[in-house]
């Protein structure tokens, strides 16, 4: 990363820093512009704000968001909706240059992270960047992914669970030529489907182990910020506090008892008798979903978190892990017009649990089934009549695991539950530190191995738990999978609906099992994070760094 761009992010953060909260939209904008670089593409300002959003029958639901402006680009650039907490879509083509300045008007602090991005490590929100209330990040990098469905969220060290629960979180959508000469459904066609669980106390208010928006926790206690009481399960006064069952949960992970589509409750959608592309990611904290439709009708995959696949795939379910992206093309014309369909999540096993507990977990456990989306539709003149996407999707190379520096030695990754802290080969997170064994050379492929191995956790009690393994700054490929041991039964319930044939960031990882992918480490320099994406893991410990030098 050149000294330059280092410099302009530090300066700016500090100059919003004395200006702090008196730090006004046109001042801002105008800082903005005097510095803007010749060639950016796209300059979008998005702040991170505390509003109220009528989501339910009733009193309106305090959130967290983001609210973005665009300042440079085209009028497509944004997407944005007032019936929702979740941040505008951001679209950009592959190549352009993009500048988006965070603004923390927050009462913590944040920083944001643009999942599933090849960027600079200076760009990718690590928790070491966060901002203080008032302050503003400058992010600046060239759009070098392929077309696909990326996100953005926080990821302030151990508050990243508590602000997405809040609302923070948006899609941010890459598109390129290759993509464009397919012809996909495209406009309203191309449905985003952000799906997410939240539990609303009777107020209308979320809640999020033990605290909500309104109560004045969090953010009634600036002196303390949570975040800078140091990551594990005892921050918060988790212990001290909080019964047997809120620490289990902080520790298992929040599941919420309703499930919210682009951040509606009981959410429907109305589709003409046409194909559709339907892009889904599992913006929850915890929860996994195994996507069907109610009456079995197959679903045909078109891309995955790192863009489209080579070719369609087809499937009866599919899992959805917490940070996973899934892109379904759908002819609606199948049924017939007036049909009221369902989205559904199917039972599974191996969700959380632990030794047969589901303490304090609410409603809708993990591995429950239920509805997800209700689909009507139309009777309206039939669209397009296509039985099948395009029979091939994309430039994708099969995966080659012999390209990998250790390929007769993969790097074995174990998760692991320590007292009361998960962690990583036994290791929790530690802000700047990573181990020689987690130190890569700029411009090699390295075999990596998640293992998911039984172990007996907390107080002796048998651990049963999938994780959701995401590396940041990078697009991998899964090599294989394999499973042993008294929880191999718990895979059989899931394994038919992995998509595993193209590029991915983020990959289940079930109890019992060990998935080993193949990395490629290139352009950039840095230290970059690993974790599991359920949030309250990676919050309580199940993260590090891994650093690539020159
Ligand atoms: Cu969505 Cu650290 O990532
Ligand atoms: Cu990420
Ligand atoms: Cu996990």
């Amino acid at each position: 990363m050149d000294r330059q761009r280092r410099r302009v992010v530090v300066g700016t953060a500090t100059a919003a820093a004395a200006a702090t909260l008196g730090l006004s939209q046109s001042g801002a904008r105008a800082e903005g512009k005097a510095e803007l670089d010749a060639g950016i593409d796209v300059h979008i300002e998005l702040r991170a704000v505390q509003e109220d959003v009528a989501l339910r029958t009733g009193a309106p639901t305090r959130v967290w968001r983001y609210r973005g402006e665009v300042l440079r680009g085209g009028a497509r650039t944004l997407e944005a909706s007032d019936a929702t907490y979740l941040g505008p879509i951001i679209r950009v083509r592959r190549g352009q240059r993009v500048r988006i300045d965070l603004l923390n008007e927050l009462p913590e602090p944040t920083i944001v992270h643009w999942h599933g991005l090849h960027v600079p490590d200076t760009m990718d929100g690590h928790p070491r960047f966060a901002i203080a209330p008032g302050q503003r990040y400058v992010y600046q990098f060239t759009v070098l992914n392929r077309a696909g469905s990326y996100w953005f969220h926080p990821h302030p060290h151990g508050r990243t669970g508590a602000q997405v629960y809040f609302g923070l979180a948006g899609l941010f959508l890459v598109s390129d030529d290759e993509e464009a000469a397919l012809r996909l459904p495209s406009g309203r066609y191309d449905v985003p489907l952000v799906l997410q669980d939240r539990s609303f106390d009777d107020n209308n208010q979320l809640t999020y182990l033990g605290s909500g928006l309104t109560d004045g926790a969090p953010s009634e206690n600036p002196d303390r910020p949570p975040m800078l009481e140091g990551g594990g399960l005892m921050r918060g006064g988790g212990m001290a506090r909080g019964s047997m069952g809120s620490m289990m949960v902080r520790m298992m992970g929040v599941l919420g008892d309703d499930i919210l589509v682009n951040g509606r409750p009981s959410a429907s959608l109305s589709v003409e008798p046409r194909p559709y592309r339907l892009r889904f990611l599992n913006g929850s904290n915890t929860r996994i979903y195994k996507l069907a439709w109610h009456d079995g009708s197959p679903l045909i995959v078109i891309g995955s978190d790192g863009g489209l696949l080579a070719a369609p795939v087809r499937r009866d379910y599919v899992m959805l892990a917490p940070a996973e992206r899934l892109d379904l093309w759908v002819d609606f014309a199948r049924w017939p017009a007036g049909s009221e369909l369902s989205l559904r999540s199917l039972a599974f096993e191996g969700g959380m649990n632990m030794g047969g507990m589901m303490m304090g977990r609410g409603s809708l456990p993990d591995g429950a089934s239920f509805k997800v989306l209700a689909v009507r539709v139309e009777e309206a003149a039939q669209g397009p009549r296509e039985t099948a996407p395009p029979a091939l999707l994309s430039e994708v190379a099969p995966s080659d695991p012999s390209v990998a520096v250790n390929s007769a030695h993969p790097k074995i990754f174990e998760l692991t539950m320590g007292m009361m802290a998960w962690g990583i080969n036994g290791r929790s997170f530690e802000m700047l530190e990573a181990s020689p064994y987690e130190t890569v050379k700029l411009g090699t492929h390295e075999l990596w191995e998640f293992r998911n191995d039984e172990t007996s956790g907390m107080m002796g009690m048998d651990m049963a738990m999938p994780h959701s393994m995401h590396v940041h700054g990078v697009q991998f490929r899964v090599i294989e999978r394999s499973v042993s041991g008294r929880l191999a039964g718990y895979r059989g319930t899931v394994n038919a609906g992995f998509v595993d044939e193209g590029w991915k960031d983020t990959v289940l990882v079930m109890p019992g099992e060990r998935v080993r992918v193949v990395v490629r480490f290139a352009d950039y320099p840095g230290l970059f994070l690993y974790h599991c994406h359920m949030l309250e893991h990676e919050d309580g410990g199940m993260m590090r760094n891994y650093r690539v030098t020159v």
